[in-house]
């Protein structure tokens, strides 16, 4: 109208901000003369196929960056863009919280650092973003070394048996084994043994991963969790895990209060290296829920994406021997047979190239999920506090109009000698980690994770899809698994020759690669 869009000029022209006046306006005169977000009609079943996202992307292809998407009363936003994506995370990322995201993992996470908002996230990642230090990250790699050494041998007894194996179940193992001695110090042993607390940690992540996928929330019905014996089965396995947390606070607690070490930046303990012994050392609370909460949610968190990021990865490997012989050859002249070290992380290059791509391709998890808090412009378009939002980062990373050849596994598209891509130097095209004040915490631990496992797989194996192995189809929970598991077929490569290590101090480590 003719009004407001004066008022609109004088108020700009007086120096109140744009965003300020498109609130003023929006509620003074109805949707003032701003333009509409674009409105797609779902269904709830379209959404709730194999790979919700998959629709999205199309949906994304019709209608763009920002599009609306309804389903009777209920709506989200869906955002593709990559500077509406850098408005919500990082520009103006106090106006956003994590939405339904925290409702779905109340029950596990309660209110852990990943579904955490205002002053309980902000004091708890204070706390917890010290302890993921440059040392406690460069012990962290022998550990890799020695957890995905373990798996070469459960590789090697089914490349001499001629039997296949699916990679899927297996990365789970071992990312499971590996997150539970760098968090709390705990062996899971997940590649050896099936003992009830690693059937307990899998039982509440399907939960977890089911419920943010269901669009009724049975679980919230009362009686429901006493008669369903499906919900049973979650409290049993959630007490059995929490148990099993309460005994290792407690062993923790007492090697803190005998040990003489002082508490310092980065602080740790050589026996115990584990995230919860700094914060224990640190003076968090030990008979705190919050302490659990942070705890669960890191085991959660840096499990099963972990995971699906080397099964994505040894999935695209299969169909491209091409990248693989380039990627062996790095390995066998950097690494040789022995164990990697963090100098090694830097000469490693082309494999991180390879890990970058599979995070492009395979984003984990595919959507970020925020509520607005307040009134807000994404790009030309004002929104309501209380938007539903999922930022696709699948479209974004497959976007046709912001990468070439975007369904592509070209590992080359980094070169080597150019920066670690991130967030930052992407402008928020690639986002494998996030971005903004809640960015992933463990983006560093899991680059070399994911770089070690990678690298003493391919330099001891080839790895092929298996004869008569079922198709690999995507479906989501919080990460993309595949429907029926990656069979491969396994088979020993020729062992390469010894090649030394060199010292570096961890000064020369390549600061591309480390946190802002
Ligand atoms: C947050 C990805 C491994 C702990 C995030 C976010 C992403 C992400 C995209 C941002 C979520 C959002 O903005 O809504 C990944 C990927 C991993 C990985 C792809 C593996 C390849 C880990 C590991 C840990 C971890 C190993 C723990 C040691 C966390 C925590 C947050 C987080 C605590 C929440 C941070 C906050 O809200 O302040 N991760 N992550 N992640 N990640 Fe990771």
């Amino acid at each position: 109208s003719g009004l407001s869009s004066m008022l609109k000029k004088s108020l700009l022209k007086v120096g109140v901000p744009k965003e300020v006046v498109g609130f003023l306006l929006g509620w003074a005169a109805g949707e003032g003369d701003y333009p509409e977000i674009p409105e797609a009609k779902g269904s709830v079943k379209a959404i709730r196929s194999e790979a919700f996202f998959i629709p999205l992307y199309e949906l994304y292809l019709t209608y763009g960056g920002i599009f609306r998407l309804t389903f009777g009363p209920k709506s989200f936003l869906i955002v593709s863009d990559p500077s509406i994506a850098k408005h919500i995370l990082r520009d103006n990322s106090k106006a956003y919280s994590k939405g339904i995201l925290a409702e779905i993992l109340e029950f596990v996470m309660g209110t852990g650092l990943i579904p955490a908002d205002g002053e309980v996230w902000r004091v708890r990642r204070r706390a917890i973003v010290p302890a993921l230090h440059l040392k406690y990250v460069v012990t962290m790699i022998s550990l890799f070394g020695q957890a995905t050494d373990r798996l070469c041998k459960k590789l090697d007894d089914a490349a001499s048996d001629g039997e296949d194996v699916e990679m899927e179940s297996l990365f789970s193992r071992l990312t499971l084994d590996i997150i539970g001695k760098a968090v709390f110090n705990y062996d899971f042993d997940s590649l050896t043994n099936d003992t009830g607390i690693v059937e307990a940690v899998y039982t509440v992540l399907r939960e977890a991963e089911d419920r943010s996928v269901s669009p009724i929330p049975v679980w919230e019905i009362p009686i429901w969790k006493d008669i369903s014996p499906r919900q049973r089965k979650v409290s049993a396995a959630l007490k059995l895990v929490n148990d099993t947390l309460n005994e290792l606070v407690a062993i923790c607690k007492r090697m803190v209060d005998e040990e003489e070490l002082q508490f310092h930046e980065e602080y740790m303990n050589e026996q115990d290296p584990s995230i919860l012994h700094f914060l224990l050392a640190s003076g968090d609370d030990v008979s705190s829920k919050q302490l659990r909460d942070d705890l669960m949610t890191m085991l959660i968190a840096g499990h099963e994406t972990s995971a699906a990021v080397l099964t994505w990865t040894f999935y695209l490997l299969s169909k491209e021997p091409s990248v693989v012989s380039k990627l062996q050859e790095e390995v066998d002249s950097v690494l040789g047979d022995r164990f990697p070290t963090i100098e090694d992380m830097k000469k490693l290059r082309y494999t991180t190239r390879v890990i970058n791509e599979s995070m492009r391709l395979y984003p984990q998890p595919p959507v970020l999920i925020r509520r607005s808090l307040e009134n807000d412009m994404l790009g030309e378009y004002p929104i309501n506090r209380g938007e539903d939002i999922f930022i696709s980062v699948w479209n974004l990373h497959r976007s046709p109009n912001l990468w070439d050849e975007a369904d592509k596994f070209q590992p080359e598209r980094w070169p080597v000698d150019g920066p670690n891509p991130n967030e930052t130097n992407q402008n928020f095209k690639y986002l494998p980690f996030g971005g903004g004040p809640r960015k992933c915490v463990g983006d560093l631990f899991a680059s070399y994770e994911t770089i070690v496992a990678l690298a003493m797989l391919v330099r001891r194996f080839n790895f092929q899809m298996a004869v008569g192995a079922p198709p690999v189809e995507m479906t989501t929970g919080a990460t993309i698994h595949t429907t029926q598991g990656l069979k491969m077929t396994v088979t020993r490569r020729i062992k390469p020759p010894i090649v030394p290590s060199l010292q570096m101090s961890t000064k020369e480590i390549d600061p591309s690669m480390s946190k802002d």
